[in-house]
């Protein structure tokens, strides 16, 4: 089996929900759960730590070739570290959620870093692997069988990540996710489909029917494979 095919790739923007609903569709069908963009993150907390300017792209670029990330694939252990050290708390810091897309938008990193995903699916005693990001279903992983683009309003992702953060403004948190979406997005394409990417749109869906919507063209494209 390639390392393709053992991918479920789910793409989409902050707040469509698909790290829960991955991590969801891991445990019910028993598969490994990768959450790509606490890999970014922890490459910017790497940076960080190591006393550099995450605007400086050779020093993250230095960082990226020294980045001995790992993180449990388990969905229901959140655990990244970078060597020695758990940084799954510090890579939510908002010092590291400003960093982020810096590194992100390093050409040369992102080649190494979708490298380093193929690896860890490869290497995984999973079946299977879900893997969420931004551009897995386009560039990490464009020939898996299964490649989704959860997506949702962009007033409906606000609220929804208004409520996660309690005591937020709503209105703050929807001008900081408009413009983490403009900034991610002017690197990866992850606010429309590519050929033959299927979309859910969980606008108007509950957590219950996104996951049963997610499930559906999982079990469709499985059986059209
Ligand atoms: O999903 P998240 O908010 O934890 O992602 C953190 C950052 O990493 C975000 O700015 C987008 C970036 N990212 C990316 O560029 N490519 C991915 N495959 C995943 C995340």
């Amino acid at each position: 089996m390639t390392s393709a095919q053992k991918f479920i790739a789910i793409d989409g923007p902050a707040g469509s929900g698909k790290s829960s609903v991955s991590k969801e569709i891991a445990r019910r069908h028993g598969y490994g759960y990768l959450d790509t963009g606490a890999a970014y993150r922890a490459l910017a907390w790497h940076v960080l730590d190591r006393g550099a300017d995450t605007s400086d792209a050779d020093a993250v670029r230095a960082a990226a070739s020294d980045f001995p990330f790992a993180q449990a694939l388990d969905p229901d252990d959140r655990r990244v570290r970078v060597g020695g050290a758990d940084v799954t708390d510090a890579i939510r810091e908002p010092r590291v959620s400003a960093a982020v897309s810096g590194v992100a938008r390093v050409p040369e990193v992102r080649v190494q870093v979708n490298e380093m995903f193929r690896r860890i699916v490869a290497d995984s005693e999973y079946p299977a692997v879900v893997v969420e990001g931004r551009d897995i279903t386009t560039v990490v992983a464009p020939d898996a069988p299964v490649r989704i683009l959860l997506t949702a309003a962009p007033e409906v992702r606000a609220a929804r990540r208004a409520g996660e953060l309690a005591g937020e403004n709503a209105a703050a948190v929807a001008e900081a996710l408009h413009k983490r979406d403009a900034s991610d997005s002017s690197v990866v394409d992850f606010l429309n489909a590519a050929p033959g990417v299927d979309v859910v749109d969980s606008t108007e869906l509950d957590f219950a029917q996104t996951v049963a919507a997610v499930l559906t063209v999982i079990d469709q494209r499985r059986d059209a494979d």
